[in-house]
Order: C-alpha cells, then structure tokens, then sequence
C-alpha cells in the first residue's frame, strides 16, 4: 500500500517575515504556448517551477520544438516545430493544454488533441474558442471526444464573447497574431494575465493594442520572432500569502509582487482591517497585528472584479474574523467544495448553490482533511495555520499544481508545516 504524502500543520505560530512571490501559474501556460508561434529561441525567466509548466514543456517537446529548464529559466526553440497534435496523455496530464490549439492554428494551420473534459471546480465548456476559431476560418471536426482543427489561411474576424474568458481571449490572440488580416476581440478577458501575454507577443513582433480592456485588436503580421522576457509575478500565490498573514494576525512582507494586479483583493483585506502597502514597484507590505472583522460580501467576478481563483483562501480567513461574511461565486459552478473540509476545522460555513455564508468563529481545531483542488487546497493551508493543534491535509498534489514551495514559503516565515505521512 503506498503512504500518502501529506502536508502536517501545527497551527498557531503568527507569521512574520518575507516570502518572494513565484511566476504567475496563469500566465505561464500561455506564454510557454506562445513560445510556438515564433521562429527562434525565446527564454523565459521566473518561470515557476510547477507540475503544470512541466506538462507543458512535454507538450512542446512532443510538437519537435527544443525545450530546456534551468531552474526558473525556461528557453524555448520553435524553428524546429514538426507536429499539430497533441495525445490524450499529454492533454490529461494539464486542462490548460487547449491553450495550445491558437499557438498550433497560428503557426502550422492546423492541430488535433482531445477534448480537455471538465475539472474539479466545474464543467469548463470550450465552446468559446471553438466558435472564434470558427469565425476565424478554421473548419473544426469534433469526433469521439477529439478535436480536429485546420485553416489553409486563417483571417482576421470580429469575435464578440457573451462573457470575458480569460483562456478564449488569449486562445484568439495567440491565433490572431499571424492571421490575416484584424482581429477584434470584444468583452476581452482584462486579467493582468493577458497583458502579460500581450507585451511578450508584441515584443516578439506582434501588433496588438488595447489589452488589459474589454476590446483588444490583433492586426497580424508575416513572423514572429523569439525573445527574452520575464513572467510577470503570480497574484493568486500572492493573495494566498497575504491571507495567511492576516488569518495568523501576521506581519508578512511580499516581495517580487506587483500590488497593481491584485485589484480588488486589496481594498477587501483593509476592510478586514490589515494595512496593506505596495512600495518600490515589487514588495507589498501586510499588518495584522490588529483587532480584525468580516468583510460583508464577497462577490467573484472577471477582472477587475474579485478574482475566484482567491475566494478559497479570503473564505478560511473569513471563518474566522467577527462577523458574517457572504460569498457569492459568479464563474465556477463548483468552486465551494473546500467548504466541507473547512468545516471539519470547526468552521461555520453555509451554502446554498452559488452562495455561502461564513459566519466566523473565534476558534478552529485541527483535523485530518484532503485537498479537493488547487485552490480548495490552499484554503486548508491557510486555515490550518490558524486551527488549534495538528491538521494533516492530504492529496497535496493539488496544491503543487500551483504553488512553487508552499511549505518551504511558510516554514521560512514561522510557519510549523511539514511534510509527512
Ligand atoms: C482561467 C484561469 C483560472 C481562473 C479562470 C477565471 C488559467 C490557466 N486559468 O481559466 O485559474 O479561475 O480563468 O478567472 O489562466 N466559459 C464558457 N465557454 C468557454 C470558455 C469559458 O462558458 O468556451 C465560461 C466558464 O465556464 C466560466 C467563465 O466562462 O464560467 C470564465 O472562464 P474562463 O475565464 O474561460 O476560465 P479559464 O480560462 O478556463
């Protein structure tokens, strides 16, 4: 029988000192993507080093492109690019793997992978991208959970989304870039993710402007050609952290963060009463060495708006602030399913559909739980930091799907984490 490998937590210590935030998770995936659109070598630095980015560069690799890590710097070389498809291990291996489908239109016409399937927090439809792509000139074949996309030229159309996407936004922009002709996305995802990917594509030659609002246009160009370029910090790892030290009523100094890309988190956490200051361009400063409360309601939305992807860790630090707080979770249909384990601690949380009720309590007590996603698993971290004796948390690889170190983070900042069985 194997041992499972879980994180243990002796919850408690109040967390003080400094944690470097990683590369953003998010916008790693679409960059490494990108990567195939250019003839030459790119180099991306501050790469994270995450189970996620790992598939991808298989992806890449499998496609004929020369692929190397070096710690967090990744290089890339697309000259050699030989392949359109993707196989189903390597497609199940990471859902963002779709993201690869504009990459492979854009440069090579056409692609084949199958269906990414729905996920943990929801069922995660691609009918955006398939419909853009179409409007774009692609013919697309679905057959047996595999889809075949080709275009002997793909062109440059007006794609008008019914809600902000973040990865059918950056899917049409990878296609566009080396289309024919202009694309205009409307009600474009404005993540801080896309401008991310929007600067290295117009670094490495692309014409695009507007991105970071809801109208971007992409007018395409014969080539593009690799360069280096830094992957922009994570915001959700960031957001993680600063709860942890707000749940520990901590003093935490971030640095390699950018405190412009965390919007509306920010404003949330000085309503539970941290001080929280950004300061030299890459450090953000939290205080929570205070009295806390609730914040009222918490409502998901696309950027600006407040990200889903922070919901779990603010919630557990809500559980336990004076006060009732009400989430409500507007993008993913399945994204409350922390909420069960969080209550193992001793945690008052009610939901009903897209909406939960924290009702915080003063006291949570450890307990043996399982991470049911990535950032359902970073909530139990960040609640069992808080609990009253030991809390193991099981299937951990969630959880390092999108954080670099996170015991290694923690620990270095008083944290009693390890891990065991
Ligand atoms: C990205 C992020 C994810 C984050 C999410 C929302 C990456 C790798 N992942 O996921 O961490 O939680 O944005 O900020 O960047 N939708 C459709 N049809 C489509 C596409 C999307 O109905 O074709 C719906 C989704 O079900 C969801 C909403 O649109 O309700 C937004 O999803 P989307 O922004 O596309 O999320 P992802 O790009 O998958």
């Amino acid at each position: 029988m194997s041992v499972q490998r879980r994180l243990i937590i002796k919850g408690g210590r109040r967390i003080e000192g400094e944690i470097a935030v990683q590369g953003a998770k998010n916008s790693a995936l679409p960059l490494l993507a990108a990567a195939v659109l250019c003839k030459g070598q790119t180099e991306f630095h501050n790469c994270p080093e995450l189970s996620d980015c790992g598939a991808a560069c298989r992806i890449l690799s499998s496609l004929g492109c020369g692929c190397r890590r070096e710690g967090k710097v990744v290089c890339i070389n697309a000259s050699t690019v030989s392949g359109s498809a993707i196989s189903e291990r390597l497609m199940r291996e990471m859902r963002s793997s779709i993201i690869f489908m504009g990459a492979l239109l854009g440069r090579t016409g056409q692609c084949r992978l199958s269906f990414p399937g729905g996920c943990e927090i929801g069922s995660r439809p691609i009918d955006f991208h398939l419909e853009a792509f179409r409007q774009m000139g692609a013919k697309i074949r679905e057959e047996h959970g595999c889809i075949e996309c080709s275009a002997a030229k793909l062109r440059g159309a007006k794609i008008s989304f019914p809600i902000p996407s973040v990865g059918a936004t950056e899917n049409v922009m990878l296609a566009a870039v080396l289309a024919e002709g202009t694309t205009e996305i409307h009600n474009a995802a404005r993540e801080p993710e896309i401008c991310d990917l929007a600067n290295y594509l117009t670094r490495c030659g692309a014409k695009i402007g507007g991105a970071g609002t809801g109208t971007i246009t992409i007018e395409g160009v014969k080539e593009l050609n690799g360069c280096s370029y830094t992957v922009m910090p994570d915001r959700i790892a960031a957001a993680t952290y600063l709860c942890c030290g707000a749940i520990t009523r901590g003093e935490i100094l971030l640095t390699k963060a950018d405190i412009s890309s965390l919007g509306l988190i920010v404003p949330v956490l000085e309503q539970t009463g941290c001080s929280i200051y950004g300061f030299g361009g890459d450090s953000i400063y939290l205080n929570a060495r205070k009295t806390l409360k609730a914040p009222q309601s918490i409502r998901t939305a696309p950027y600006p708006g407040f990200p889903t992807d922070a919901q779990p860790p603010l919630m557990a630090l809500c559980a336990t602030l004076p006060g009732t707080t009400i989430f409500v979770e507007t993008i993913f249909e399945n994204r409350y399913r922390h909420v069960s384990e969080l209550t193992r601690l001793g945690a008052k949380i009610n939901t009903e559909g897209r909406v939960a009720v924290v009702e915080g309590v003063n006291r949570l007590t450890g307990a043996e739980l399982e991470a049911c996603d990535l950032r359902g698993g970073a909530a139990m971290v960040t609640a069992a930091l808080f609990a009253e004796g030991t809390t193991k948390i099981g299937k951990t690889c969630y959880i390092e799907r999108g954080y670099e170190d996170i015991e290694g983070s923690l620990k270095s900042v008083g944290a009693d984490i390890r891990t065991g069985n």
